[in-house]
């Protein structure tokens, strides 16, 4: 089962958390096995605090009891947990289906370590299948389009805004040949302000599949 594996990868990354630390946490269903699991640790007397890459995330942690500061005023953060939507031998990710990348881009660079948390579905061979996420100043959504298209995605605008009251465009490449010439084309267009690539940030992953969690560490990677 799909929720099997969630919570059993968000509970062994939990295995990481000690007492005193900040820790940031993602957005997303398999962190919310995440948030249920640390606030019952809370609750039996775990000491720490957290920072928080949605405002849903900070609601369904300060509701299990776990003391979320504001990480406008955080500059470190110790570890951060976090989902995704595919990740691969290389710790390679795509995330922000749940539209939370920027924040978790931010939080997850202020952190010392971060660890992504996945069911199996998310292991691929090589990211880029998934739609990328970019979000994007409203007053720049035809250009930051236009220029996406000039990279070869298929683009359209996702209904809603996000936490930081701005819009998300999916972009649809047919393969991601090079992740970092795409990254650093993207971090290059005025008006994009964050993107779902995750290449550089994620140290480790405790991946589930069928009841096993495999942990993948970026010293170890293949
Ligand atoms: C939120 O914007 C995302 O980056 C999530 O972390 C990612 O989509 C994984 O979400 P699930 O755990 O719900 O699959």
């Amino acid at each position: 089962m799909v929720d099997d594996d969630k919570r059993l990868a968000a509970e062994a990354a939990l295995g990481e958390v000690r007492d005193g630390m900040l820790v940031g946490l993602g957005t997303g269903s398999t962190v919310a096995f995440l948030i249920r699991a640390l606030g019952e640790r809370v609750r039996t007397g775990l000491d720490i605090e957290a920072v928080a890459t949605s405002i849903a995330s900070a609601r369904a942690a300060e509701a299990v009891g776990i003391r979320v500061r504001d990480f406008a005023e955080v500059a470190r953060v110790d570890l951060t947990i976090d989902g995704a939507d595919e990740i691969d031998a290389q710790l390679h990710a795509i995330k922000g289906a749940g539209g939370a990348m920027l924040r978790e881009k931010v939080v997850a660079a202020a952190s010392t370590r971060m660890v992504v948390i996945a069911d199996g579905s998310k292991r691929v061979a090589a990211i880029g299948a998934a739609k990328l996420p970019v979000e994007v100043l409203s007053f720049a959504r035809r250009f930051v389009t236009a220029r996406l298209e000039a990279l070869g995605a298929a683009v359209t605008v996702r209904d809603g805004v996000t936490d930081n009251g701005n819009l998300i465009l999916d972009a649809r490449f047919d393969t991601i040949a090079d992740p970092a010439a795409l990254a650093a084309e993207i971090d290059a267009v005025p008006g994009a302000l964050g993107h779902g690539l995750f290449l550089r940030e994620v140290d480790a992953a405790y991946v589930a599949d069928g009841g096993v969690v495999t942990r993948i560490e970026r010293d170890q990677r293949g």
